[in-house]
This record gives structure tokens, sequence and C-alpha cells, in this order.
């Protein structure tokens, strides 16, 4: 059998290792995390470079049993300048309703029994018509038909919405679906001659993530949350630096009331309506145990842009940076500030009166590492250094894991002493494999290390079980180096089928359901299986990583429950028998004395198949796949100081001992 050494003395590691990348990219945030079910609720889409959006896509006239109308848009008198347009609905002929109709992302999926929350601002015109553009009295009232409704026109369940007023009015009802329909539809009626204003038309799910108003899509983030991640990345990636300077993320735009948000194009080509804004990704993450994580861009524009009439990147004009330090330095007081700070009074009137914590930001996203990033960096690194020492800063080392961003990048990060940087790097399989003691040389005096995007990409940009486990034993080296390498998210998170930008995505979703790939078990396992301490875990006597065997091992300590726990990765397709020694001092628990639940002295998770074999096997295929999805197993085992195990061809096995 391999020898499987497991030596102390054990050395501290982050406790935060797996987390994981939030972008908006693949339809992560609107139409897929975000709960909100009508797409371009307030009416500000516009082209893109290959669709032809406009203001009113995703919106069409509903002319019932006679009725007759038109919708068209309007920015006179909006609800916030930061949300200029809005519709404008005229009824000429009432018959059975006039209204619009939505279909949502793919359509509105409904559940019989369920109750769906309706809202949307209106503003009468029919009064404003009539008087010839007088005084408007304020006692005109009104009555609008929300409905749900199936593909074929039937009525799944509607309400009825009053308005009285002159001005914009905020009206809210729900309805409850009185039948199941995946690709329902949402329509709004009117019922009398004129016209109306109509913004911010939206439709949740009353069931959101912990109940959040403004909330969250259930099953994705506990698909999310089932990952225990340590952290949450957000809002992205290239999202983050955005296409452009003009487009760059601006968290300021994305908290307050939803209408008063500032939607924008999203660089990975459709539309962020900001309602997951960063309130929400705080909330969010706190809502599920994981530190947030926010990157702030370094005030440049993702190179990839086509702005500047090709590829380059821009910068803010350096008179701008002061005031773009200032919106940084103040995330950072929104976020920790007391209740009563300027900032901190506006996350408190947002419901969250106490600190959310911040601990990490990032600055830059994997940015071409110029002279005009660099300038911008240092201006904005000094400034936070000097303010929030306690915050820890990470930088960026370009889109790639060698390279002259790359070396450049380090230059920075050791001239100011950035606290950390972020890695990023795509490779396939093999290249994982041959690397796994690419931390092992890192200078422990230099900055640490968050690897922010990674993914072993198989053949055709495929998550298969073989990159699934290049990816594991990576992460054994990862674990091993935990005391360097604090952080580490697979990337991209989400991906919604039909809409994908990216691929591979660590999970799949569409409108009926969530979908994980094989490697979302690898990072769960990884996560739900960490520790504080490492121990030096050697194959056959080799050095740790050398991969000689195609067996890979790393051992960790979660010194408050008192486990130790054993990762195997068998990269090759035979069963491997092995002998693992525990280290000196560390005794397994007798089973005898413990109760039936954890009655013997270890447990074994394993995740093993088909190493060429994607979960589910399309992951793009619309609906359920049929085949049933690889997963891990767990099962008891009896262990002592010394014990055998058999790793089975191309898997995983991560085994907790219960030490005495
Ligand atoms: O993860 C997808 C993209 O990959 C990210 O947006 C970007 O940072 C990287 O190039």
């Amino acid at each position: 059998p391999l020898a499987i050494k497991i030596e102390g003395p054990p050395k501290p590691i982050s406790t935060d290792l797996v987390g994981v990348f939030f972008e908006d990219i693949n339809y992560a945030a609107d139409g897929g995390l975000y709960a909100e079910l009508i797409q371009n609720r307030s009416f500000d889409y516009s082209a893109l470079e290959q669709l032809s959006w406009n203001p009113l896509s995703f919106w069409e006239v509903v002319q019932l049993g006679g009725g007759k109308g038109s919708l068209g848009l309007d920015a006179g008198r909006p609800l916030h300048p930061n949300n200029p347009t809005y519709a404008v609905l005229n009824v000429d002929n009432v018959g059975e309703g006039v209204g619009v109709r939505n279909p949502g992302f793919d359509g509105v999926p409904v559940v019989a029994g369920k109750k769906y929350n309706v809202s949307l601002f209106v503003r009468q015109l029919y009064v404003e018509r009539r008087w010839g553009g007088g005084p408007i009295p304020d006692d005109k009232s009104f009555t609008l038909t929300a409905r749900l409704e199936g593909p074929d026109g039937a009525n799944l369940g509607e309400t009825e919405l009053k308005y009285s007023g002159s001005d914009w009015r905020r009206l809210e009802g729900g309805i409850t679906a009185d039948k199941s329909e995946p690709r329902a539809r949402f329509v709004l009626l009117a019922h009398e001659q004129g016209g109306i204003a109509l913004d911010m038309v939206s439709l949740f799910p009353q069931d959101t993530f912990r109940d959040r108003p403004n909330g969250l899509r259930n099953d994705l983030a506990e698909s999310i949350e089932a990952l225990e991640p340590k952290f949450v990345r957000f809002p992205g990636g290239c999202l983050v630096h955005g296409n452009g300077l003009a487009n760059m993320y601006r968290w300021k735009d994305t908290i307050g009331p939803i209408e008063h948000r500032r939607a924008q194009l999203n660089i990975w080509g459709y539309h962020q309506t900001m309602g997951l804004g960063y309130f929400e990704y705080f909330q969010f993450c706190e809502d599920i145990g994981a530190k947030p994580l926010p990157v702030v861009p370094a005030a440049v524009s993702c190179q990839n842009s086509g702005v500047t009439g090709g590829r380059g990147q821009e910068g803010l004009p350096l008179t701008d940076m002061p005031a773009y330090v200032q919106e940084v330095l103040d995330l950072i007081e929104w976020a920790n500030g007391p209740a009563d700070s300027e900032w901190g009074s506006k996350r408190a009137a947002a419901g969250h009166p106490e600190p959310f914590n911040l601990e990490y930001l990032g600055v830059g996203n994997e940015d071409h590492i110029t002279p005009v990033f660099r300038k911008r960096f240092e201006i904005l690194h000094e400034a936070i250094e000097a303010k929030h020492p306690e915050i820890t800063l990470i930088g960026t080392v370009g889109p790639s894991s060698e390279g002259p961003d790359y070396e450049e990048g380090w230059r920075i990060a050791d001239a100011l002493g950035v606290d950390m940087v972020d890695e990023h790097y795509y490779r396939s399989p093999e290249w994982f494999l041959e690397n796994t003691q690419r931390y092992d040389g890192y200078d422990r005096d230099k900055s640490q290390v968050y690897l922010g995007e990674y993914a072993a990409h198989d053949h055709g940009r495929q998550a298969t079980l073989r990159s699934a486990l290049a990816e594991a034993a990576y992460l054994t080296h990862l674990e091993r180096n935990a005391d360097i390498v604090r952080l580490a998210s697979y990337a991209p998170l989400l991906a919604r089928r039909g809409h994908t930008q990216w691929t591979p995505d660590l999970i799949y979703f569409d409108e009926a359901g969530v979908y994980p790939t094989v490697n979302y078990y690898v990072q769960q396992l990884f996560s739900r299986n960490s520790g504080d301490q490492s121990f030096t875990t050697r194959v056959n006597d080799g050095e740790p990583g050398d991969g000689a065997t195609g067996v890979f091992a790393s051992t960790v300590l979660d010194s408050e429950n008192r486990v130790l726990i054993v990762k195997l990765v068998n990269t090759t397709d035979k069963a491997c028998a092995t002998q693992i020694a525990l280290p000196d001092g560390y005794s397994p628990k007798t089973p005898a004395t413990e109760s039936p639940a954890t009655a013997s002295s270890a447990t074994v998770h394993v995740l093993t198949g088909d190493p060429m074999t994607s979960n589910p096997q399309d992951p793009m295929a619309r609906g359920r796949s049929a085949e049933s999805p690889m997963t891990p197993t767990s099962s008891p085992l009896e262990v002592a100081e010394d014990f055998d195990y058999e790793a089975p061809p191309h898997s995983l096995s991560v085994i907790r001992v219960r030490l005495a």
C-alpha cells in the first residue's frame, strides 16, 4: 500500500480558505439569485451589442374583449433622477381591459397555492389630460387588475390595486396562484379611458430566502448556503470595473429604495437592475454565516472593454480621485460605522443598525497592471491603509498565473506592502495537477494570497469529474499553504441555462431548478471539512504535492471540534490501497464511548465516478436531467493510529477522525 504519513507539529492556517465568487454573469443576479420575476421592471433596458433591446423590451400591450390602447415611454416627471424613463399606457377603448404583459425571465414560474407580491408605481394621467394641463384634483381614483396568466391566457390568479391621488403612488397586493405553471406571464390591466404612467412594476414570490423583502430566490440561495462558504466575493469579476468608466460598479448607486437605484448595462451583455445591491449582498453574507468580500474598481475600466475604440484601459481623471477615494472610504463607514455616522445611518435606515463587520476589501479586478492602474491603486491603497488599517486590503496581480501583469502586480504589492493580492487563473486539469507545489515557495514575509478566480477547464470547457479532482488535488495544496493562501474561490458561481456567457460554472439553474456540478461537491467537501491547523502529509515519503503517485493528500485539524480531517485525491484509474499513519499524539476516540449516532471512530465522504462525466451530463440542457447526479456518499469507518484505506479510482475521500 501507499504510505500516507502525517507529520506534526501542525501550523496555523486560515479558517476562511474556501469561499464563493459571486459575479452577475450568466444572469446570476437579475433572472437568478435576485428573486424579482419581472424582466425590465423599470423600463430602462437599452440596446446592447447583439440585442435590439429598448425601454419597452419584454413588455407588450394586452387588449381584451374589444379593448384598444397603446404603450409609450416618457421621462418628463420620473420617480427619481436615477430612474429616468417610465411607461405610459393609453387606453382608447376600455373593452374588457387594456394593459401590459411581461413574460419574466423565460416565463414567470408559479406554484399552486403560493403567494406572489406585486408592487408598482403609478401616476394618473387621466385627469391631467382632461384638465388640459391645469391644476390636477387629487381625488381621482381608479382600480387596476394585476393577474398571472398561463401561456394560453388562462387566468391563474389576480388581485385589484386601488389608486387615488394625482402623483406617483406605490400600489401593492398579493396574488395566490391557483395552478402551477413554469411559464406564466404577468398582466396588469386598466379599466378606464385615458392614460397612466407606470414604473417599477415588480413581482416577487412571497417565499424569499429568510423571508427578506426585496429578497433572494430560495433554492439558489440555499444551494450557496449549503456550500458553507467562509466568504462571499461580490459583485464580480469584470462587472466591477465595467465596460468603460461610466459603467464601473458604483456601490452608492445600489443602496436605498430600489426605485432610487441606478440601473445600468452589464458588461456581460444584459442589464443590471441593482435590486440585488450592496445591502442585499451584505445581508445575504450575514444570513449564511459568510464574511462579505466586496471588490471595488481600482478607478480603471476593464482592459477588455470596447469603449476606447478597441481594447484598452481607461483611468478616472486624477482630479476625480479624491472624490472616488472618499466613495471607497464611505463604503467602509457604511459597512462598519456606528448607526449615527453619516453612512452607517444609511445602513441602519435599511434595517441593519449593527455593523456588518467588514474585514476584507478588494481593490481592482484582474486589471492590466499599467502606469495608469498603478497611480490610481497607490492613491487608494494609501488612503485606505491610513484611515482603516484594520481592513485587509486585497490588490490584484492581473488576469493570469504568470506574465508581465502578474510580475508587475507583485512588484507593486512588494513595494507598497499590500496585505493580500488576488490571483486568477483558468487552466487545464493537467496544469492544476502539475502545479500542486506553486505556493510552497511563496515568501511568507510578502503579501498573502487570495486565489480569487480559478477553475480547471476540461476539453471544450467542460466541468467533469476529472476537472473536479484536479481542483481537489490543488485544494490539498492550498490547504497545506493556507498560512499564506488565506482565501480561494472557484469562479464563476452561477449560470442560468440559455443565458450563459461563460462555462464552466459551479451551479447551473433555470426557472425550474438548480443543478450543481460535480465541482460543486468538491468545493463543499473542502469547505465543510476545513480546519485551523495543517499537518505535513507525505505520500510514499515524497515531498507534499509532488504528484509522483497520482495521489494527493492533505490533513487539517479542526481543533474546536477535535476532528482530524485527512483528504485523499486519487487521480489514477486504479483503486489505491493506502496505509494512513496519524500524527504522533493524535489518537482516534474509542468508538465504545460514543453515542450510536457517532459510534464509529471516523466517517468517510467519497466522491467518485466516471472521470469524463459532467454533472449534470448536459449542464446547458433545460429541465431536470434524467440521470442521477454524481454526489458524495458517506459511511462510518473504523480507524486506529495506523489504518488501511482503499481510495477508489478517480476519487476524493475525506476522512474525519474523531480524536480522543
Ligand atoms: O469569472 C469570469 C470572468 O473571468 C471574470 O469576470 C473575470 O474577472 C475573469 O476574466
